[in-house]
Parts: structure tokens; sequence; C-alpha cells
């Protein structure tokens, strides 16, 4: 079984191409830990090298292909990724485990993004604007930066991938990604879907390998632009560091620890339906996962309860299975890590009313289960109320005001996504106000973002960019302000303003 599994190489100049080592390295079905997936080409440094070589080279020509092209290109991949994606979500599914359902709104998000930014190499709109000077015209244009690298995660194998992708390639750059060493495979099937869609050979690049011996010379490469990263907060703070000495331009999309508010005078029902798809959809593994739940007292008990009957009835196993509603961790370590937060949990006096433990049944001996997770009577100082947990565990803390719900929930070092269920248009507009978030939702969870708004977060989520939506070409342009003088003179700004521009203020009587 294992030696007929396919070998995968890194993806260079238009070739798949062996790691300079010739090593590899498994990818395995966190479902079924026997089962495995491919191997996968163990970069280095000089792998790395190599693809930033080729990048570079490309983006000479590429920056120079009229963004329409660009934009063609991408419509073709969208249409592509729709062709495959059945298939595409099924090998997400065994390489990650998150549930076919999602697998396919993963791919359909990388779709999405093809084609949103498709149109945009049509419009890529700057400004024109008048000059103070005759005969002078004035304007902005966005241009390319250069070569960027991008790290990428495993929850989101496809999307996320995507979102950078598009936006980067559509404003004429080229690209250097490293895939999380859990989820290659959703990256390799994207660069085949790229090269079918007819993007030259060299403009995308793909090299699989960990974090320290590929990206980081990555990061540490001078004619590497822009990086753009998603992951946990203290990794994005080692990149930001390590990219600092060059000046790049980063890009960081990191932790979360997302309330759900719900108030006295909330629809229960719908409540609970937004806590359950957002706190175990993806097991939890999403940054925008709903962490924490800030429930008014007077209605606490209840919601508690009806939390429980239906976390404790949530089908878990194998995502390729169409009945199952939860899939695995993705690994052993993270499993140790959900494992280790319940028992702090416990150990912090929190109530665990679901789940609280690995799953040991026949399903679930071959792969990384945890039961979904709800956790009660917590407080704001409790760890499992504050930090990251990344897995299919939740906190009920009770509140008794709105004002309270909004104190508790910023007092969070994170800020990606936040929520509100009322039937109350006042309380629902000061949420919206107030929540230190750089996503908001009325009556839903915190997950389910679309691409054509900007996704991103505020504090130690994120440091002030956008991706997806038409922000994100905020990431992979800069701006270029351009000014014609067709006067016949050097007219000089400031100083030769036409007379009775600038005349000086009346003297008082
Ligand atoms: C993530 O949480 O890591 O908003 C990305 C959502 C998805 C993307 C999530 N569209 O839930």
């Amino acid at each position: 079984m294992a030696s007929s599994a396919p070998i995968h190489g890194n993806w260079i100049a238009g070739k798949w191409v062996p790691a300079r080592s010739a090593r590899t390295f498994e990818n395995r079905n966190p479902a079924d830990v026997t089962n495995l997936v491919g191997r996968f080409a163990d970069s280095d440094a000089r792998d790395a090298k190599d693809a930033v070589d080729v990048a570079a080279e490309a983006y000479k020509s590429w920056r120079l292909v009229p963004g329409p092209q660009r934009g063609e290109i991408l419509y073709r991949l969208g249409e592509i990724l729709r062709d495959r994606k059945e298939d595409y979500a099924r090998d997400m599914t065994r390489e990650m485990g998150k549930v076919l359902k999602e697998a396919r709104g993963d791919v359909q998000e990388a779709i999405d993004m093809a084609f949103l930014m498709g149109g945009e190499g049509r419009r890529l709109h700057g400004q024109t604007t008048p000059s103070e000077l005759p005969n002078k015209f004035a304007m902005s244009v966005r241009s390319p930066i250069g070569v960027c690298a991008f790290i990428t995660p495993w929850n989101f194998p496809m999307a996320i991938p995507a979102w950078k992708t598009t936006a980067a390639l559509v404003c004429g750059n080229t690209v250097v990604i490293k895939p999380a060493t859990d989820t290659p495979l959703s990256v390799v099937n994207f660069a085949r879907a790229l090269e079918d869609a007819g993007l030259p050979p060299g403009v995308f690049n793909v090299v699989t390998g960990s974090g320290s011996k590929v990206g980081m010379p990555l990061l540490k490469d001078p004619r590497v632009k822009v990086v753009s990263f998603t992951g946990s907060t203290a990794v994005g703070q080692t990149i930001n560091e390590a990219c600092a000495p060059t000046f790049k331009h980063v890009h960081l999309e990191m932790g979360g620890k997302n309330p759900i508010l719900v108030m006295d005078d909330a629809n229960l029902e719908l409540a609970v339906d937004g806590a359950i798809w957002g706190a175990f959809g993806t097991s939890g593994q999403r940054c925008t996962a709903s962490s924490r739940l800030l429930v008014h007292k007077k209605v606490v008990r209840r919601f508690t309860a009806m939390l429980a009957e239906r976390a404790n009835a949530l089908k878990v196993g194998s995502g390729l299975d169409e009945k199952i509603e939860m899939g695995p961790s993705i690994n052993e370590s993270q499993l140790d890590t959900v494992l280790d937060y319940i028992s702090i949990g416990k150990d912090e006096g929190a109530k665990c009313v679901a789940g609280g433990r690995r799953l040991a049944g026949k399903a679930h001996t071959k792969g990384w289960f945890v039961a979904p997770t709800v956790f009660t009577d917590c407080n704001r100082r409790m760890r499992v109320a504050r930090e990251e947990i990344f897995g299919p565990v939740t906190s009920i803390v009770p509140i008794t005001s709105l004002e309270e719900g909004i104190d508790i929930a910023n007092d969070s070092d994170y800020g990606l996504s936040s929520a509100i269920f009322t039937q109350d248009v006042n309380k629902a507009f000061v949420a919206m106000r107030d929540l230190e978030a750089g996503i908001f939702y009325v009556n839903l969870p915190t997950i389910g973002a679309e691409t054509h708004l900007p996704f991103g977060g505020v504090k130690k989520t994120g440091n002030g960019h956008r991706e997806a939506g038409l922000a994100a070409l905020d990431v992979f342009s800069e701006w270029k302000s351009i000014y014609v003088d067709y006067s016949g003179t050097i007219q000089k700004a400031q100083i030769d303003v036409p007379a009775g521009a600038a005349r000086p203020p009346k003297k008082r009587t």
C-alpha cells in the first residue's frame, strides 16, 4: 500500500521536479493514519532558491502582460476548478480530514476567488484627479511588486492559497508557495489547475517541506518582496522579525478567539444551530471558529442544555462518509494540544457538559478524533476562554448585559470575527460598532466569510492588512502616482499655483 502511494515533486519553472535532497515526506489521512495519501518533496534552501530564481525571472515578463489577459487565465482557473471540484474535494478530505461538504466549500472558495480576481484584471482601478496646475495631468496606478512568498496553513488547504495567489497574480506578481506539510496535495492540485489554465511557467511555483528548511530561506531572500502568511500568532511574529532586515511587505493572518454574544431575546434554536456550526465546523480548526459563547444568564441554562445535546449527537468520523458531521483533528500533536486544553479547562473549574475526551470507538482508533466538547460556567480569566485551541472545544461564559458581553468579548488579544444573536436591531448595531474585530455577523456564527469582502482581523490577529475582497489588491500592489505636464514649462507644485488661488487672509479692522 505504502509503496503504491504517488510521489509528488516541487512545481518549479512549469515542471515537477524532485527535491535537491531527493528525499520525500509522507502525507497521511488524519481519519485513518494507515492510509498514505502521498509522498512529497522534502525540500530545503536549495529548492527554495531555485524557485525564487525562476519566479524572479518570470516576473520580468509577467508584469508586462496586460491585466485583462492575466484575468482571463484566472477565469479559466475558475472553470477548471469547477470541473474538478469533486476530485479535489475528495483529495482534500483525505489529506486534511474535514467533511466532504466542507471540502467542496473550500474548493468553491478558490473558484469564487478565481472569478473575483479574474474580473479585477479589467479593473485594477486607480484614480485620476485634477492637478493644481494648468496643463498638467495627475493619476495613480497600481504597480506589481515582484516575487511573493506564501506560507499557507492546513485548515483551508486550497481556499487560502487561492486568496493569496489570485490577488497576487492579477496584480502582475509571481509566486513561490510553501504549503503546510499536512496538506501539500491541495496546493499540488491547485498548481495543476493553474498550469492547465495557461499560466506561463515560473509565474507560480510550489516548494513543499518544512517551515525551517523552506520557509525561512524564502523569508531571508532579498529578491522576495512580499510575504503573506496565515497561521498562529507566535509563528507570525517570527515571520515578521525574519522579514524586517530586508524590508519586505508582510501580510499576516493569525489567531482568533471569536465570540458569539447570545442575548436573552435571541431565537435560541437559531443560536444553538449557529454555535454548533461555528464551534465544530472543520472540527473547530478555523481561525474564525466560535470558541467563546457569551450567553445572557437568563437563557444560559436552556442554551447550554440544548447545545450539549446537539454536540453529543454529532456524528464524528471519516469525512469521506457523507453521513459524518465532524472529522478528526489534523495530526497527533494537534490532538494532544486539544486534549491538554480539555484537562486545563477541567482543572480550572470549567464544567464539561459535552465531550471532553478522545474518541476511542471502532471508527476512531486509526485517527485523531476528539469528541465535540462544551465547557460551561467559564469566566473570562480561564485559559480555555482566552487562548486559541484550534479544536472542537467551545466555552460558555454567562453575561448579565450587552455591555458586559462586549467588555468580555473585547478583553482578548485577538480580534478576527465576532457575532451576536438577537432580535433587537438596536443591540445588533451597538455590538456592530463596539466589538473589536475585522468581521461581524448578526444572527450567524463567526464563520462563513464570503470572498468578495475583506477578510482579516485587528489586534494580534493581523498587522493591518486584509485578504480576499478588493482589499487584497493593497497587499499585492504599490501605488504609483504619475504627473504629466504638457505646459512646456517646469511648473512647480505648491509654488507656481495660479494667481488668486492662495490669497493672503483679509486683515481684520
Ligand atoms: C479560517 O478560519 O481560517 O469565513 C478561514 C470562513 C471561511 C474562511 C475561514 N470562509 O469561515
